[in-house]
């Protein structure tokens, strides 16, 4: 039975491989293993956007012409789609940003806030989630509490229950930590916190394109994503905003289409979601995760889900039988993590690590500080080298990045 499934998930990889283009091209075949940076793209997606600029190109929500009516209705049927894709109860509820960066911003930039008020956020996030806070605490006083990890890398729930006070606006909390690849348990968080009436931002860039992420589920009021990293393309991204709190926020840019009615002496918001998405929009962006997001939605997402902790579990155990010498960041258990192994090898440079991999077997790897240097500082570490897996990697790549670290330590010997 095992034997038989495995051998499913072999064909079915396989078939994958085949709609990548840059997984087909090469003489010495590209083995992607940076997939939390950014995922490679299908054709389906690459077509999507060809299609919409060579045959409708237009401005979107403005003219009546045929091309124009169609360029709106790609755009707004994909932002149907991902309210579908993460179980948004309204479609208004979808911002399109640039990307999680952006949407993130945006709340910080949005939210009214008041000299006192206090941030909760974590020393496991992505600069992403860390930076936009400290810019507004510089603006207007406010205080930002993080919350640490307890050991197997877990956040520590009792030090943010600690932690929130009435003062409390915003907890923000990564979904999955980019380095660790640790889920965080984000439905027991926004419990907390909403206890005490505090909002809830779910940074969920690294769990959207692996898990099934349902925002009535978590309960979160904002939750942000790129399309890069789940086979879209860059600089589109997605602001969930839970419908009845938008105006919590003022549209931190303005500009056309973000109002209703403009005079010289002042303006009046346009309705959710075009408030928030001043100018014109990435329309071919729009479309291109649209097309991602097609795609996802033909797979299985608890197979893919199983697929990459099989890579993961291969890679761990793998890595331990080498040698000693490499340390590995995250949970032991493989139902706490997604997708993600960062390692070190003692005495060797993360860099060297990376080079050398690209350079000996074309195998492309993220060293360094992965945007979570206050992470690293916690780990006791200057950076780490991180393997991170999508839908289209497979066991044999597993081996041949084990082959190859092999390699690499016997030059450092
Ligand atoms: C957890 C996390 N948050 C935020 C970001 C920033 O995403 P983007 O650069 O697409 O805005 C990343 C990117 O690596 C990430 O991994």
């Amino acid at each position: 039975m095992l034997i038989r499934n495995e051998k499913v998930d072999k064909m079915k990889v396989e078939e994958i491989r085949k709609d990548f283009p840059i997984l087909t091209k090469r003489e010495k075949p590209l083995i992607y293993l940076d997939n939390a940076a950014t995922t490679l793209k299908p054709r389906q997606v690459i077509s999507a956007i060809n299609e919409y600029y060579q045959e409708y190109t237009a401005n979107v929500h403005r003219a009546i012409y045929k091309i124009s009516q169609k360029a709106t209705e790609a755009y707004e049927d994909a932002r149907e789609k991902i309210a579908k894709f993460i179980n948004a109860q309204k479609t208004s509820e979808i911002i399109f940003t640039k990307g999680t960066t952006e949407a993130i911003n945006l709340v910080a930039y949005g939210l009214k806030w008041e000299a006192g008020d206090e941030i909760i956020t974590t020393i496991m996030e992505h600069h992403s989630n860390i930076v936009p806070w400290q810019i507004i605490q510089r603006k207007f006083g406010i205080k930002i509490k993080y919350v640490g990890l307890e050991d197997n890398y877990k956040l520590d729930l009792n030090q943010l229950e600690k932690y929130l006070t009435e003062k409390t606006r915003l907890v923000a909390v990564t979904h999955v930590s980019n380095m660790l690849g640790t889920i965080n348990p984000i439905r027991e968080i926004t419990e907390i916190a909403h206890k005490i009436g505090a909002l809830v931002l779910v940074d969920a860039a690294q769990s959207t394109p692996h898990m099934l992420v349902d925002v009535k589920e978590l309960g979160c009021d904002f939750l942000a994503f790129s399309g890069h990293k789940m086979l879209g393309p860059t600089g589109i991204g997605v602001l969930y905003i839970r419908d009845g709190i938008e105006d919590y926020l003022d549209p931190p840019f303005g500009g056309g289409e973000m109002i209703k009615k403009v005079t010289l002496g002042g303006c009046t918001w346009n309705d959710m979601p075009w408030r928030f998405e001043p100018g014109t929009p990435n329309i071919a962006g729009a479309i291109g995760l649209a097309a991602a997001i097609d795609y996802l939605s033909n797979l299985e997402k608890g197979e893919l889900k199983k697929h990459e902790e099989n890579l993961v579990k291969l890679t761990i155990n793998q890595l331990e039988k080498i040698s000693e010498k490499i340390e590995i960041y995250g949970s032991k258990n493989i139902d706490e993590r997604c997708g993600i192994v960062s390692f070190n090898i003692e005495g060797i440079d993360s860099h060297d690590v990376a080079l050398l991999l690209d350079e000996l077997s074309n195998i492309a790897v993220r060293s360094g500080l992965h945007c979570t240097e206050p992470l690293h500082r916690f780990l006791g570490i200057k950076s780490s080298v991180r393997a991170s897996f999508y839908i289209y990697n497979t066991e044999e790549e597993v081996n041949m990045l084990c082959n190859t670290l092999r390699e690499i330590m016997k030059t450092f010997a």
